[in-house]
């Protein structure tokens, strides 16, 4: 039974060009998305800008333009951006729309009739020269537990406490300076707190749908509480404004998810259809992917704000870590970033990005490194040097000995053609009923496991197996020689017949590759003349016999080095630090600036060892599920870590390049086995392994793939 699914990202502020966490976003979902087409289900993906709150409408001010002008110019750059970058939406709509704002109305009226809005009057920092209430971000003062100066409204950057903005010493106002006063007004709440909400929200976020790391942060929400949640904001407000309620406007994440319905619905209604049909299906599976920065939004806010509105509550929510930069060389200058807009520019093909992202991707919410030399060598290795090199190789002789056309025995006649050639590896798998080469069985044999990964997002091991085979094609065209077949007479039908087999083999990685490598796949189509574009069910229907190709084109060149050092390519003039981004606002997928490292000492080797000695050490693979500052330590993090057995509470003095956040969901190796010390602060259960230093610090990480437990040897 094919599934119907209703897919989308989280939407995009509408206030500036796609940096690269976004593009990592939609080339995961987009994969998954193309995946569940080719196995023949039904998907209706669409995406939207997030267009209001005061962000927006203060650069729009800055910049001396409305922000309907900022919003129309970013939607313009967004929307050429998912055409670059191969994102086959369905729709990319707006949030400042007709759709969005009476589906905003029609839910807002339906929680307040159920009983789950409530008003209160809340007093809130306002700047008297502004005339506006002040976000948090906006307040600035001095720390109140440090008196560090220049201190956002909502936690110190130096000390790292977390309060609220009226307890900042000497505060003022970020826009103008101003000593900001306090100022009461009548807000709405969305009740949270509710018991009912509680109880629907306690068994939808643990009944196995959400990862488990995702599930486990939930709860720990859960078990302290939840807060009613403000949903209003005082003119002035780039947003939607209350029915009823002048001068009141809905909180952008009020309206923002609600732009997925209304995305969805101006969708449908452009083709004809009935959005509240599709909604109605029982079968219809709604899924959102988003980055762990918006977790609470997306599974306590928004799965509540349906139900209790009467309507479908999302099936899941996929969430995935953020993108980071390494790199020695990127690390020697500051103000580095991957910009998409400068890698389209400069012609890099956006399929090597997505090969490599989807290389890195698993089904976890981990952090992803994009690593410049890791990013060449998988490309010009694997992808080129391994997959296109299989038809580059077979695709020459065709041409050029047989006017493009294959074989005219069947591939499972091979066996007839061994005794001319070396060994028996034509032979078919003893267990294959249609004898055809064990080599093509075998490429067959891995169709529903690399569908189960993709299906799994588990798309690092989806291309691990590709490559896998690819590596096993080319051994085999290793050791059939073609182009030594090809100077011996008589043996035209061998070379042909081998080489037939070789474009079929290609033929299926290509499947296998379609959801990644959707331009690849076409250009493939077309040189192997296929009546239609391939599926998954046409892994088994191999090429017919004498069917003619289309003269070779290479599919995909090489990266050169070059070109990524121009990417990489630090700005001309030093960029201004960007401002922090507003509570809930964009996740910060900017790369980080990294200062340049001091080279580290040389030290000489220590004293040998046995390896007996060696062997005493249990270093284990290590998930850090919880990472905290810790008070009056200023060296030291706090790390929770996972190691499949057990939990373990290590000490850590990793704090000077480290922040608590960054740790999150991280593997790294740690001895399991140390005998525990007690400390001031608690007991320190074992130790986690860095290289370095001091100032510059570099905690170790396993390859993907590795799971916490894992003994290293
Ligand atoms: O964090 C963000 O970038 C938000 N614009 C995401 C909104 S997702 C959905 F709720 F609209
Ligand atoms: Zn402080």
């Amino acid at each position: 039974m094919p599934r119907k699914l209703f897919v989308t990202t989280a939407l995009p502020y509408a206030n500036g060009p796609f940096h690269i966490g976004h593009i990592m976003e939609y080339t995961q979902a987009d994969i998954w998305v193309r995946f569940q087409r080719l196995q023949g289900h039904k998907v209706h993906f669409v995406c939207a800008d997030d267009t209001h709150g005061a962000p927006i409408m203060l650069k729009a001010e800055a910049e001396g333009i409305s922000p309907e002008e900022l919003i129309a110019r970013v939607a313009e750059s967004h929307r050429r951006d998912l055409a670059r970058f191969g994102v086959s939406f369905d729709h990319f709509h707006s949030t400042h729309s007709e759709e969005n704002r009476e589906l905003a109305a029609q839910i807002f009226a339906a929680l307040r009739e159920a009983g789950f809005i409530a008003t209160r009057t809340i007093e809130q920092f306002f700047d008297p020269v502004k005339g506006m209430f002040l976000p948090d971000r906006y307040i600035k003062g001095e720390c109140p537990k440090c008196g560090a100066k220049d201190q956002y409204g909502d936690s110190c950057e130096s000390c790292g406490a977390v309060y609220t903005p009226t307890d900042l010493k000497n505060p003022f106002s970020a826009l103008t300076g101003a000593t900001p006063v306090m100022k009461k007004s009548e807000h709405f709440f969305f009740r949270l707190s509710d018991p009912r909400c509680v109880e629907f929200l306690k068994s939808w976020t643990q009944d196995g749908r959400l990862q488990p790391e995702v599930a486990n942060k939930v709860r720990e929400w859960l078990d302290g509480g939840l807060n009613d949640w403000d949903i209003t904001r005082d003119a002035p407000y780039f947003g939607i404004e209350i029915p009823g309620e002048k001068g009141k406007y809905f909180y952008v994440w009020l309206d923002a998810p609600i732009g997925y319905l209304a995305s969805l619905r101006s969708y449908l209604e452009k083709k004809g259809l009935d959005v509240a049909k599709v909604l109605a299906d029982p079968k219809l599976e709604q899924i959102h992917f988003i980055g762990k920065d918006i977790i609470y939004f997306h599974t306590l806010f928004w799965p509540a704000m349906l139900k209790f509105a009467g309507r479908k509550v999302p099936d899941n929510v996929f969430v995935h870590g953020f993108l980071t930069l390494t790199g020695e060389k990127l690390s020697k200058s500051r103000g580095i970033t991957v910009s998409p807009q400068k890698y389209a520019d400069l012609g890099l093909n956006p399929e090597w990005l997505r090969y490599y992202l989807a290389a890195k991707l698993n089904a976890r919410v981990e952090d992803l490194d994009f690593n410049p030399d890791d990013f060449l060598a998988r490309v010009n290795s694997d992808l080129v040097g391994k997959y296109v090199n299989i038809a580059s190789r077979a695709a020459g002789f065709i041409a050029k000995r047989f006017a493009g056309r294959l074989s005219e025995e069947p591939l499972s006649a091979g066996r007839e053609l061994k005794h001319k050639l070396r060994g028996n590896v034509a032979a078919p798998a003893p267990d294959d009923e249609e004898q055809v080469p064990a080599i093509l069985f075998e490429v067959r044999s891995f169709a529903d496991q690399i569908a189960a990964d993709y299906d799994a997002r588990e798309f690092g091991k989806a291309i691990r197996q590709v490559m896998f085979l690819a590596d096993r094609v080319n051994q085999y065209v290793d050791e059939q020689k073609p182009w030594e077949i090809a100077k011996e007479a008589g043996q035209e039908a061998a070379l042909q017949w081998f080489c037939t087999l070789y474009l079929e083999l290609f033929r299926i990685l290509t499947i296998y590759l379609k959801p990644v490598l959707p331009k690849v796949a076409e250009d493939v189509e077309a040189f192997l003349g296929l009546a239609k574009p391939l599926t998954w069910e046409d892994v088994p229907s191999a090429l017919k016999p004498g069917h003619v190709v289309q003269p070779y084109r290479h599919l995909l060149s090489r990266i050169d080095p070059k070109q990524i050092a121009e990417l990489l390519e630090p700005p001309a003039e030093a960029k201004p630090e960007a401002p922090k981004p507003a509570a809930g606002a964009a996740p910060e997928f900017r790369l980080e600036p990294v200062e340049p490292p001091k080279p580290a000492p040389i030290l000489p080797v220590g004293e040998t060892i046995s390896i007996d000695d060696f062997g005493k050490i249990d270093l284990r693979v290590a998930r850090i599920v919880d990472a905290e500052l810790v008070p009056d330590a200023d060296k030291l993090l706090k790390l929770t870590l996972d190691i499949g057995i057990e939990t373990r509470t290590v000490f850590a003095g990793i704090r000077s390049a480290y922040t608590p956040k960054e740790l999150v969901g991280r593997l790294t190796v740690m001895v399991a086995n140390l005998a525990p010390r007690k400390m001031r602060f608690g007991e320190s259960q074992g130790m986690v392994l860095a290289a370095g230093d001091g100032s510059s610090i570099y905690l170790l990480a396993p390859d993907a793939g590795a799971t916490p437990g894992m003994r290293i040897k």
